[in-house]
């Protein structure tokens, strides 16, 4: 049992805390978001999560997971502290590490004993070095710490699953000291035979970029083979399906739709291109990746086109905001792009999601929601579906007719199928499969 620290309550440092807490450590989560503090310490929780509250609320009445507005107090008190804070994109590429840094700062004035500091947050490779100057230089190396580089692979709406049950643990960092207690920290996965992948600071970090690089390489792929499939008749989830058979390729992230999004995979291409260019590499297959991924955007709103010709003044009704489903975060998620390509086309756009919809107007407040489905398709001249929830899997096809003012669907996630809906009725697209033979000579452009 560890005294830990954790710093930043978002996606990652929320389910951190509570995973870790819940392996046997006590766990203090500050923040510098006090707001995010009050609103766990009232007992309900900042962002949206599956599983988590109960998790939380398990382990706070045990007395091993808690919440502080003192940060100082928090970090003097553990002998590990996580730095889990955002490293957003600052927009031309480059990581913004300001709150690392910041972090970092913090760390290094209240470093009153022996301390292990764990860098969880996705950042450049030297960042962990970069760490060790700040902390050296702020606290005049005394006592003594030691920076260990632990990347995070959870995703957003399977987060504990994923902690609790990881493909591999990597922990990056030249002390035996270090390691020792970060397997004692993971316990019983370290216990369960988790694979733990040992290795330098640096090492892990780049683990981490080149992973995200890898799978979005692979949904930009699979996304031009589904392109590729529109224009061809040929179909794309039995093309992924005979390729993921195949065990070097494996069939996951091989989901044909409207390009990746998320807090992670657009900020980490762009990260990993950046870091490639300072040292004179050029980085051309995550280049591509990325520009495959900016252009599938425009993809599913030609596909929409297609449909109906002269967007403006059209009424789209936009189900689904978040980046993916069980998630509340809008962050880079191609609903929230398409629709501003569509307010550009002046569409009246009108849109649902069952949890995201709060966040989705901090991003654009003047986004028409609807608390109920049916409400948003009302007169609508075309649905497009961005987010593949399960209840948007299930809708009421007879009753989404009667409240279309056309039975137009752009289903951007593939979540029906194109015969079924032909037979209810609709004029349905989705992404790299065929139309029935005698409609696809009719649609090519
Ligand atoms: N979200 C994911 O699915 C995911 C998965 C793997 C890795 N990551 C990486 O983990 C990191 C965190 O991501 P996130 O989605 O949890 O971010 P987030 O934006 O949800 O949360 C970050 C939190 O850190 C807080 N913070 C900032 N500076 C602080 C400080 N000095 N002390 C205490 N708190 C501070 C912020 O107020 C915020 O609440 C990022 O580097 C991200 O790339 C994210």
């Amino acid at each position: 049992m560890k005294n830990i620290c954790i710093m930043g309550t978002g996606y990652v440092g929320l389910v951190t805390g509570a995973c870790l807490s819940d392996l046997g450590n006590k766990v203090r989560c500050v923040d510098i978001d006090l707001k995010k503090i009050r609103i766990l310490n009232d007992g309900k929780l900042p962002i949206y999560e599956p599983g988590l509250q109960e998790l939380i609320n398990n382990n706070v009445s045990r007395e091993r997971l808690s919440f502080s507005e003192d940060i100082k107090g928090s970090i003097r008190d553990s002998e590990v502290v996580f730095i889990a804070v955002g490293t957003p994109s600052d927009g031309n590429g480059n990581v913004d590490l300001r709150y690392v840094e910041g972090a970092a700062e913090m760390i290094a004035q209240n470093l009153n004993d022996f301390k292990i500091i764990v860098n969880k947050s996705t950042v450049s490779v030297g960042t962990g070095r970069r760490l060790k100057e700040i902390i050296d230089d702020k606290s005049s190396g005394k006592p003594e710490f030691e920076i260990v580089s632990n990347p995070e692979f959870l995703r957003e709406g399977s987060a504990i699953n994923d902690f609790m049950h990881p493909d591999r643990i990597v922990i990056g960092t030249n002390s035996e000291k270090a390691f020792d207690i970060m397997t004692e920290i993971y316990g019983s996965l370290y216990l369960m035979e988790t694979p733990f992948i040992k290795t330098n600071v640096e090492t892990a970090e780049l683990i981490k970029y080149a992973s995200n690089a890898f799978l979005s390489v692979k949904i930009s792929f699979i996304n031009e083979i589904a392109n590729i499939c529109d224009k061809t008749g040929a179909d794309v989830h039995v093309v992924a399906k005979a390729m993921g058979l195949d065990g070097r390729i494996s069939p996951k992230f091989l989901h044909a739709g409207p390009g990746f999004g998320g807090s992670c995979f657009p900020k980490d291409t762009l990260g990993l291109v950046q870091l490639a260019k300072e040292r004179g590499i050029t980085p051309n297959l995550v280049e591509a990746a990325i520009k495959v991924n900016i252009n599938q955007r425009m993809v599913m709103v030609e596909k929409l086109k297609k449909l109906v010709p002269n967007l403006k003044g059209k009424t789209i009704a936009v189900l689904g905001l978040a980046f993916k489903p069980n998630t509340d975060d809008v962050r880079e998620s191609p609903a929230l792009d398409i629709i501003k390509i569509l307010l550009e086309e002046e569409c009246i756009v009108r849109a649902y999601d069952p949890v995201a919809m709060d966040n989705a107007k901090k991003s654009i407040p003047e986004l028409n929601c609807f608390d109920n489905m049916m409400d948003a398709c009302e007169g609508a001249d075309s649905v497009m579906i961005l987010t593949e929830w399960n209840e948007l899997r299930q809708i009421d096809l007879n009753m989404l007719k009667e409240r279309l003012g056309s039975p137009n669907i752009v289903d951007c996630r593939n979540i029906y199928d194109p015969k079924k809906m032909k037979d209810e009725g609709f004029n349905y697209l989705s992404v790299g499969r065929p139309l029935l033979k005698d409609e696809f000579n009719a649609v090519q452009v």
